[in-house]
């Protein structure tokens, strides 16, 4: 989801980075908007920094000047379309003046004027600000055309004075976001444990066995999980991808180290998500020396690797189980057997033949095999979305647990 964040010029501008981050962990794609009285207190370039958007500063490309082309010059009704939600915060009296009166004198008032998205402010200011009938006429007649008014809390103010006005705080604001936009905090109390990407097995000190996984999957879970109110631990393979700031993170390499750390990680989690590819075989007698090129070929023996799902499930406690199948062929036979041997509560099957599936994509076509049920096929989604659906067959599962 898409949202524009309103900053305005008031103190409490540098509390706006803070927020910037946290609605990215909330999922939201964030783009900032500043009035130039904003910028007396911020630069642009903490929200780029943060955001990795150019920030909208001005309604015309450069002061004075023809906008450099149509698209610039109707911005505003792009970003209008775009978003799924206003925020603006902090929202001086200035601003929520302009607002209430419906002057479009830049771009972010001409944007709260052109867009159909709901609308949330956050109101900073001085108390006297604050209370002035002229302040609280404008937010009333904010309110009562459906804006959201996050309204500023008691305490000691920049200013000097006391009361009423200092900027809500964060989690009051993400709040009010969650709220209007929908958002499910549904995982709240739940320690979800997450494996991603691959395990290397060394057949010798250069050489590794290994499979095409990126952990985009597994990764998407752990932010859909966070998002949704989890602790989350994220145990994964080598990847290129930055784990969630909010997650407890914990690299691994082998199928032996991937092990040790979810059988030790998993005491305290309520839900496993095993959607690494964890090699089913590793060298049986791994080399201390490199390999030398022969010229009769070479004939490695392999070894299963311990099933560490299978392991988990022996001595299961209340926990939910989530496997992952990689399938080739025979999609729905095979995922039911692993539900089966493995002992698991929720098998997600990707047919990983797929172009727009499985390994190393940002999408994936999953079906979702519980017991005792027809199995539910999921169209073609991103991993975010996928991460979505198995997250609230988990949560169906905790409520028949219950
Ligand atoms: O990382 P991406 O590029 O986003 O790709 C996503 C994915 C294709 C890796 C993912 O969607 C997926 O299918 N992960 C599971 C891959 C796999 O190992 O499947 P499997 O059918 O071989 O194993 C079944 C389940 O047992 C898996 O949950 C696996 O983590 C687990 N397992 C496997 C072997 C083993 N020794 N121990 C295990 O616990």
């Amino acid at each position: 989801m898409r949202i524009a964040l309103g900053v305005t010029g008031g103190v409490a501008a540098y509390k706006a980075a803070e927020l910037v981050r946290r609605l990215q962990q909330e999922g939201l794609d964030v783009q900032v908007v500043m009035t130039r009285a904003a910028r007396e207190f911020i630069t642009p370039l903490t929200f780029a920094a943060l955001t990795g958007q150019r920030v909208i500063t001005e309604m015309f490309s450069e002061e004075g000047r023809a906008p450099a082309n149509i698209e610039s010059a109707i911005e505003h009704i792009a970003v209008a379309q775009r978003i799924d939600l206003l925020l603006v915060a902090p929202a001086t009296a200035d601003v929520l003046a302009r607002m209430a009166h419906g002057v479009a004198d830049d771009f972010l008032t001409t944007l709260y004027l052109a867009t159909r998205a709901p609308v949330i402010v956050a109101p900073a200011m001085n108390v006297n600000m604050w209370e002035h009938p002229a302040t609280q006429h404008n937010v009333a007649t904010l309110r009562a055309r459906g804006v959201h008014v996050v309204a500023p809390e008691e305490g000691y103010l920049a200013c000097g004075m006391s009361g009423p006005g200092r900027l809500a705080g964060l989690e009051a604001i993400l709040d009010a976001v969650r709220q209007v936009l929908g958002l499910k905090r549904d995982l709240v109390g739940e320690t979800v444990l997450v494996t991603a990407g691959p395990t290397c097995e060394d057949l010798d000190p250069v050489r590794v066995l290994t499979n095409r996984s990126s952990g985009k999957m597994g990764f998407a879970l752990a932010e859909a999980a966070l998002r949704r109110g989890a602790r989350v631990i994220l145990i994964s393979g080598p990847t290129h991808l930055l784990p969630p700031p909010n997650a407890e993170f914990l690299p691994v390499r082998t199928t032996e180290e991937m092990r040790r750390a979810v059988l030790e990680q998993a005491r305290a989690a309520t839900v496993v998500i095993m959607a690494a590819a964890v090699a089913d075989f590793r060298p049986a007698a791994p080399q201390p020396t490199k390999i030398k090129r022969a010229s009769g070929g070479l004939t490695v023996a392999l070894e299963p690797t311990p099933d560490i799902l299978a392991e988990l499930a022996r001595d299961r406690g209340n926990r939910i189980l989530v496997g992952f199948a990689a399938e080739t062929e025979h999609l729905a036979e095979n995922a039911r057997a692993k539900l089966e041997a493995k002992g698991l509560d929720l098998v997600v099957a990707n047919d990983v033949t797929r172009a727009d599936a499985g390994f190393d994509v940002d999408t994936n076509v999953v079906t979702l095999f519980v017991r005792g049920a027809a199995p539910v096929e999921l169209p073609r989604m991103t991993k975010r979305e996928v991460a979505d659906r198995v997250l609230d067959e988990v949560v169906r599962l905790r409520h028949l647990s219950r």
